[in-house]
């Protein structure tokens, strides 16, 4: 017999009992009927079991796991199936310690670099964000451990994050904040979904009933549990009746309480707890079928994913003159300068902080392969003491002696974590004085950044031929570091978001983080690239950008317009003399479009491995639904017919190989009745017809106009409704009425 079978067996109090915690990592057991309790913990990017006690904020110790890269890093390679390999192996962890919802991954939208938890999160675009975090639950999911997508929806910054309202238009909400979940949800029905602490558009996630209902599971098929995020319910019987299943963490019975109270005095249908209960118990179901009290992992082999996943996570950004990468059978001699070398930061502070295996620093590595030939000077200290100036020579004078310089620049700890934002995005002034200082000593200059948010390069990437993104890293960083700057590993990593050349560039800026406990989104749909591209912006390092050691050419594009997808074919050939990877990736715009559009959107993306001199060919499906938008009026999504172009490239600014294709569109079911504009009834298919035999066969003034195209054009804003009622016009409320009802569809 299921738990779920025993729900009927159940008293009203204690199905209230299920669907809160029992404790800060683990749900109530309902001993009776032998339900036992189940423990829920964070995630991400590593399995955060707390020995004692309990808190989200990463306070309390807890068992060793593997760090793998966290989301900023991982969703920076690009590789759906490096992701779903990494979820595999922390499912593996998991069940190892007995833990059956890994609290993860976060697939919100770097909406602005200056989220405080950007380090938690994939990409500025839905389907990067989608694409990996569908992979990674996938992955995960497969070894009998639920996830907890998180955090639905809109949780886009920190700053008053368990009451602001994010107020965002229903397309921007559809298509970039709500598209990354909709995929993971269809494609992989997580356990479990983690409503976030925000409000939106006014409505607390954890009672919003369109959200949780409406939109996760009348429109998207749901079937699992939405958990609160720890803390976020405000008003636990609201939020039930709105979609709620699991109020995280314990509420030592006083919410549960007030659930039963509810239902006994009326104001709660009981099937609603009913229905958050068999949830609850069918997580139970999941999580031990899946359980398996032998499993164990393997602590090396996980430490080597986790370097391989790092491997493909650093983005090679700039590599003038090919300094990089240094050849590890020279005699040159290499400084390695800047503490992050010696004291590596490779993940974000909070409730993700995994306490690792194992911990690699790249000055070890790359002495492991150099030996003798790395000199290292610290050249700055983490916490801002120590005398500067004396550093800043001893590190310029350890330069002078190398051939080349690796500094190691990046952002203290105390700089970005959970919790807060972050107020500017630039290197701290010590580190930019130590560049200068190298770069005096050592033109050779080789930059290596530590960083979860992005960091301005504008103001120094002048000063360094190479510069390596290298994130926060997890674990094996320090190793990936070595394998990347010694060529055994070839760059394939792409920008995940955009460098902007200023902060104030990033198109969500002046409406970040918002007043008065509402955040505005300004910018709707044109976040990250969308935004900086729309304006032609100029940026430091545009989205999708990243260097290898070879080269590549596109050629040969063709485009299939299937009914289902576009199909898209294009050969890469690696013009270099070492093997690579090319991430290829497919960019649509529609540059005719009736509606506000961002000149390109990334519609697809693969790996692509090419052995030097090689040809590939890379075969790429667009699904249909990646050209439409969301129409609020129909409330549907649509594709518009019409040209589309199809790019395809190396970065969102290096496109290489385009194209145009004819789309058929969809039908859009608009109701067309006496608010609807006159250009809005001639547009439509059926309306424009009927409008015309209305007022068109007639002698009126109004059949003169529309005949005019100038004259059209400013009499098509106004509501048939209204021509109805000027004096004299050929259309009365009667004929007005009869064209609404032929108009019905
Ligand atoms: C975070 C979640 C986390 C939870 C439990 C919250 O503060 O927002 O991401 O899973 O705490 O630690």
């Amino acid at each position: 017999m299921t738990h779920a079978e025993h729900l009927d067996e159940l008293t009203l109090e204690e199905k209230a009992s299920l669907t809160s915690g029992g404790s800060f990592w683990s749900t109530k057991a309902v001993e009776r009927v032998g339900i036992p309790a189940v423990t829920l913990t964070d995630g991400p990017h590593g399995v955060r079991l707390q020995r004692q006690g309990g808190d989200h904020l990463g306070l309390a110790d807890s068992v060793p796991a593997t760090c793998f890269p966290p989301a900023v890093a991982l969703g920076a390679s690009w590789d759906a199936d490096l992701a779903r390999r990494v979820g595999v192996a922390l499912g593996e962890e998991a069940k190892a310690e007995g833990v059956g919802v890994l609290l993860g991954p976060g697939i919100n939208i770097k909406r602005s670099p200056l989220c405080g938890r950007n380090f938690e999160y994939f990409s500025e675009d839905p389907l990067v964000s989608g694409v990996m975090g569908s992979a990674l639950v996938g992955g995960l999911q497969s070894q009998g451990v639920g996830s907890s997508l998180k955090h639905f929806a809109a949780n886009n910054q920190e700053t008053d994050r368990l009451r602001i309202s994010a107020d965002v238009d229903e397309r921007p909400l559809r298509e970039i904040y709500l598209r990354a979940f909709q995929r993971v949800v269809t494609e992989q029905q997580p356990w479990t979904v983690m409503c976030s602490y925000n409000k939106i558009n006014g409505v607390y996630a954890s009672e919003n009933h369109w959200l949780l209902t409406t939109v996760l599971r009348e429109e998207w098929g749901y079937e699992g549990l939405v958990v609160s995020d720890w803390g976020a319910v405000d008003n636990r019987v609201t939020g039930v009746a709105a979609g709620l299943d699991l109020e995280m963490p314990a509420s030592g019975g006083r919410t549960d309480a007030e659930l039963v109270a509810a239902v006994r005095a009326g104001d709660l249908d009981e099937q609603h707890v009913t229905t958050a209960a068999r949830r609850a118990l069918e997580l139970v179901d999941k999580i031990v079928a899946g359980a398996d009290a032998s499993a164990s992992y393997d602590v090396d082999e996980h430490h080597a994913l986790a370097r391989e996943a790092a491997g493909r996570s650093i983005v090679l950004l700039k590599n003038d003159g090919d300094l990089l990468p240094l050849d590890p059978g020279s005699d040159d001699t290499i400084a390695v300068i800047g503490e992050f070398a010696r004291t590596p930061r490779y993940q974000g502070a909070g409730s993700s902080l995994i306490n690792p295996t194992r911990l690699d620093d790249a000055l070890s590595e790359l002495t492991k392969i150099a030996g003798d030939r790395v000199r290292f000077a610290p050249g700055f200290t983490l916490d801002g003491s120590g005398d500067a100036a004396s550093m800043r020579a001893d590190a310029a004078s350890t330069a002078a002696s190398a051939s080349v310089a690796v500094l190691f620049l990046g952002l203290p700890a105390h700089e970005e974590s959970e919790g807060f934002d972050r107020e500017h995005i630039d290197l701290p002034a010590d580190q930019l004085e130590l560049l200068a200082a190298v770069q005096a000593a050592n033109e050779n200059v080789v930059v290596v950044l530590s960083n979860g948010g992005i960091v301005r390069t504008s103001t120094w990437q002048h000063l360094a031929p190479s510069i390596v993104e290298g994130w926060l890293l997890g674990q094996a960083g320090g190793g990936a570091t070595a394998d990347v700057l010694f060529g055994v590993i070839n760059p394939s990593g792409r920008l995940a978001e955009t460098i902007p050349v200023r902060l104030e560039d990033s198109p969500a800026h002046l409406g970040f983080p918002g007043a008065f406990g509402h955040v505005r989104y300004g910018e709707d749909i044109f976040v990250g690239y969308r935004g900086y591209d729309a304006r032609s912006t100029e940026v430091s390092f545009p989205f999708g950008h990243g260097l290898s050691y070879t080269s590549f050419a596109y050629d040969n594009l063709a485009v299939d317009v299937q009914d289902a997808s576009l199909r898209i074919q294009v050969e890469v050939t690696n013009t270099g003399s070492r093997d690579g990877r090319e991430i290829v990736q497919v960019y649509t715009g529609l540059p005719d479009s009736t509606v506000p559009r961002a000149t390109r959107s990334l519609a697809a993306f693969t790996v692509v491995d090419v052995a030097a001199g090689s040809t590939a060919t890379a075969t790429i499906d667009v699904p249909r639904s990646e050209l439409a938008y969301f129409h609020p009026v129909a409330g549907q999504w649509t594709v518009e017919g019409g040209e589309y172009r199809v790019e395809v490239g190396a970065s969102s600014r290096d496109i290489r190989v385009s194209t145009h294709v004819s789309v058929a569109g969809d039908d859009l079911a608009l109701t067309l009745d006496e608010t609807s504009t006159i250009a809005e009834w001639l547009d439509d298919e059926r309306g424009g017809p009927l409008l015309r035999s209305a007022l068109l066969d007639g002698e009126s003034g109004l059949s003169g106009m529309l005949a005019d195209p100038e004259m059209l054009k400013m009499v098509g804003s106004m509501p048939l409704g209204r021509v109805a009622a000027f004096p004299g016009s050929p259309l009365d409320e009667a004929g007005l009425d009869e064209l609404v009802q032929s108009a019905k569809r």
